[in-house]
């Protein structure tokens, strides 16, 4: 394996994007450059465009018994630049699938995938992944772990280490920026991911499930500190969650996902006005409208399991 063969599958193990993508650009006409040129602008000009258009996308899993899941089967979805949307469903309906193939992880099998203009064909280094299971470097200490998508990027050793420190103190683990992964808990090894998803400033954040592990009070803080850096920098995130309150307390947007076959069953826009208040009644009646999708949806589900178990 050649070595930038390698640093891309290590990359790619982090959900960081390509090593070798185009490099959003400066205040110049190279390729890539997405934002207007603005006179005497020497840094990185931000200008997030990472809306999302999937059409009719599909994608089967070819068993080794020779069997085939169909994980995905003809989703449609845009998702707007800058929003926040909510991804909820029953286990095993594609919701990880689903964001591994917008993070460009693994190939879809038919359909389109767009992420800002350009369709997805493999990592971005503009998307930043928190995955459901940890994903941190064990033999990196969490300093590094949280500053590896710089380093990739080329940012000096200085610069790299203070924003990771800025964002292991923002996550509550400051003090641990010295220990190995095996030496932090699982609910603290996904705050490091979460750390390091934001170390590059991505524009898209694909986050999986990224609390599930935490206790309700850390949980609560950091989807506060989610909140406040996709306000302050109009990142666009695609967040899924296995828990109602956290969908419809974070979401611009909930989306509910079906599966047998998988589909969208509900999307819904959640007008309330933030900070939300998770016992007022306008909070309470998205909480059960999507309470109530997905009570229907594993009816359905269970009813077609049942099914093809008696026929
Ligand atoms: N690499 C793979 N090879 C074969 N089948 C797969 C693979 N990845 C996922 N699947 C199948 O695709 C379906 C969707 O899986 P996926 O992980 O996307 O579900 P999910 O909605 O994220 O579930 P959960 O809520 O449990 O995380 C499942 O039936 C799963 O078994
Ligand atoms: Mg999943």
């Amino acid at each position: 394996m050649g070595h930038r063969v390698a640093r891309a599958a290590v990359h790619r193990l982090a959900g960081l994007g390509a090593v070798t993508g185009e490099v959003r650009v400066t205040n110049d006409k190279r390729k890539g450059s997405k934002g207007p040129r603005v006179p005497g602008f020497q840094g990185e000009l931000r200008v997030p465009n990472a809306g999302i258009r999937i059409e009719n996308l599909s994608k089967v899993f070819q068993g080794r018994d020779g069997g085939s899941v169909i994980a995905l089967d003809g989703i449609d979805l845009a998702i707007e630049p800058g929003s926040f949307t909510c991804l909820v469903g029953p286990t095993g309906c594609g919701k990880t699938t689903l964001l591994r193939i917008v993070a460009g992880l693994l190939a879809s099998s038919s359909g389109i995938v767009m992420v800002g203009e350009e369709p997805v064909a493999g990592p971005r280094q503009d998307t930043g992944m928190v995955f459901q299971q940890y994903s941190l470097f064990p033999w990196r200490n969490v300093l590094d772990n949280v500053a590896f998508g710089l380093e990739m990027r080329g940012t000096g050793k200085r610069e790299r280490h203070a924003r990771a420190k800025e964002l292991l103190g923002m996550v509550g683990l400051a003090r641990f920026a010295r220990s190995r992964p095996y030496e932090l808990s699982g609910g603290m090894q996904q705050r490091v991911a979460i750390a390091r998803s934001l170390a590059t400033d991505p524009d898209l954040l694909l986050m999986d499930e990224p609390f599930g592990a935490l206790d309700e009070r850390t949980r609560h803080r950091l989807q506060d500190e989610l909140l406040s850096v996709w306000e302050r920098t109009g990142k666009t995130v695609l967040f899924v969650t296995h828990n109602i309150d956290e969908a419809v307390y974070l979401g611009q947007r909930v989306v509910a996902m079906a599966d047998r076959p998988s589909r969208i069953a509900d999307d819904f826009p959640v007008d309330i006005r933030r900070p939300r208040d998770r016992v007022a009644p306008e909070f309470v009646e998205a909480l059960l409208r999507v309470r109530t999708v997905l009570e229907e949806v594993m009816k359905e589900s269970s009813k077609q399991i049942e099914t093809t178990k008696g026929g």
